[in-house]
């Protein structure tokens, strides 16, 4: 059932092509994205002027990129939040606010909690969620389901990719409905998205690079992952996985946060791993690298293809096709997937059930 694959991890992560594809299918006809589940008017989109996207774990992080997409596209403002925290607060709620839940799982206590709190408010409330019918599904007001199909590995990785396709789709529609996006802004963005699917097919033909710098970290006993803007979004998640699965401790800083106390970890061979893919702050994440090598870190980055600058400043270098910046999380973080499992791998640990995991936590 693994589909000769070694673990569901690996299955699951070669199945993010597919997962793309079919989260893509159907949702442009003639420049128009069509989200019908949402079961919202134009003019109920229209009048939106807040968006809190509340979720739990690798589901928050996917909730990290979308913040900065619908700020980016439809220019709402737009909160992120753990559901945790959300729910035991007192947030701005009114009747044209906006809160995506997501949820792989669809039963995640906390999360649904806060849809109830949320709906109660007088939100509108959208869940994204993998499981059809779930209490998620059934308590919002419209659903969109990520087509990941079922997920055996803890860790999330399939689900996780759905659930940034569907987030993008959803803040390209809002930035359509705002009139912020034309309608050949919108085919031309579809289009690089739809080929996203194509570009981690490339990523998975050849992990040699990244297995090679997962060797040469599997000793650590910490590590840090840095990035600006969705980079940093994606080391936020690319540094949960390596912990919930080898147990080898990594954080994830803004790369700009550095000098404010993370460098000081820094020592002899101690790894930072970087998301440097082309972007507006890329030569700035550039001289942080030169500040962490100056301290004797070993940096991985995961950099643009051709980037033959970057080699200067990293010991590993892992490359991945060159996509828009809004696209950068849906490709930089199948590498991440691959190093934190390789590492979990060579360090001997179950990378389907890791200890102390659930793969759903429907208690507090
Ligand atoms: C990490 C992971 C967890 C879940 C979190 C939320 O790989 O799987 O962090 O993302 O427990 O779960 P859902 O999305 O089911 O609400």
């Amino acid at each position: 059932e693994k589909g000769g694959y070694p673990d569901f991890m690996m299955k699951e992560i070669h199945e993010q092509p597919r997962v793309v594809r079919d989260t893509l299918a159907g949702r442009l006809t003639g420049g128009t994205l069509t989200i019908d589940e949402l079961d919202l008017s134009h003019e109920e989109l229209n009048l939106i002027d807040r968006v809190y996207v509340i979720a739990c774990g690798t589901s928050y992080h996917a909730g990290l990129v979308a913040k900065q997409l619908i700020e980016g596209w439809a220019r709402i403002p737009t909160e992120v939040e753990v559901a945790s925290e959300f729910r035991y607060r007192n947030p701005i709620i009114t009747p044209t606010t906006l809160v995506v839940a997501v949820s792989q799982s669809g039963e995640t206590a906390d999360t649904l909690a806060a849809i109830r709190d949320a709906r109660v408010r007088g939100a509108k409330v959208f869940g994204i969620t993998n499981v059809v019918g779930s209490p998620v599904a059934r308590e919002s007001d419209g659903v969109i389901y990520t087509k990941a199909n079922k997920e055996i590995a803890v860790a999330s990785t399939k689900s996780f990719l759905g659930q940034v396709v569907s987030l993008t789709l959803l803040s390209m529609l809002l930035a359509q409905t705002k009139g912020k996006l034309t309608t050949s802004q919108i085919k031309l963005l579809f289009k690089e998205l739809a080929d996203t699917a194509e570009q981690i097919e490339t990523i998975l033909s050849d992990t040699t690079a990244i297995d090679e710098a997962a060797l040469a970290c599997k000793d650590a006993c910490s590590s840090l992952f840095i990035g600006r803007g969705l980079g940093s979004a994606i080391c936020a998640e690319g540094a949960l996985k390596l912990k919930e699965i080898s147990y080898l401790h990594a954080e994830s800083y803004p790369a700009g946060e550095m000098k404010h106390g993370p460098i000081a970890l820094i020592d002899e061979g101690f790894p930072v791993v970087a998301v440097a893919t082309q972007s507006p702050t890329y030569e700035k994440t550039i001289s942080n690298l030169q500040e962490s090598r100056a301290r004797g870190a070993m940096v991985v980055a995961i950099a643009t293809e051709g980037d033959t600058e970057i080699k200067k400043h990293a010991e590993h270098v892992i490359y991945i096709p060159k996509v828009r910046d809004c696209f950068s999380p849906i490709t930089a973080s199948v590498p991440l997937q691959l190093f934190a499992r390789a590492i979990a791998v060579a360090r001997g640990c179950d990378v389907d059930q890791p200890r102390n995991l659930a793969k759903s936590v429907t208690v507090e």
